[in-house]
């Protein structure tokens, strides 16, 4: 899964749709972890949409990644800001993809 010190670990390497993005990222690859409060290692999700369809404030959209091995679409916390810190997607990812920084 996601490792939840990623922020320690891996440097910010930029933004995008006004969310940071942690480094290593090499694409179509290599995508690296998407925002920060709300965080999605690009590497390890497989599209399965649970968290978009569930999450209670609507904090995810998808975005397309052509050529990534584990899905060419990825969900896009571009709303982390309105984070509640419920858990649900964090509990829900069938492959531990996201980390809520509820602290
Ligand atoms: Fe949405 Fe809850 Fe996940 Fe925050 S912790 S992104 S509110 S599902
Ligand atoms: Fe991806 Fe997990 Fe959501 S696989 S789409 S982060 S439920």
């Amino acid at each position: 899964g996601i490792d939840p010190n990623f922020d320690a670990n891996l440097e910010k390497v930029g933004e995008e749709n006004g969310v940071d993005v942690w480094g290593l990222v090499d694409p179509p690859e290599k995508l690296g972890i998407h925002g920060t409060h709300v965080a999605v290692d690009y590497d390890i999700c497989l599209a399965d949409g649970a968290c978009l369809e569930n999450c209670p404030v609507d904090v995810f959209t998808w975005v397309d990644t052509p050529g990534h091995p584990e899905s060419e679409k990825k969900v896009e916390p571009t709303y982390e800001d309105q984070c509640i810190d419920c858990m649900l997607c964090v509990d829900i990812c069938p492959v531990d993809a996201i980390d809520v920084d509820a602290s």
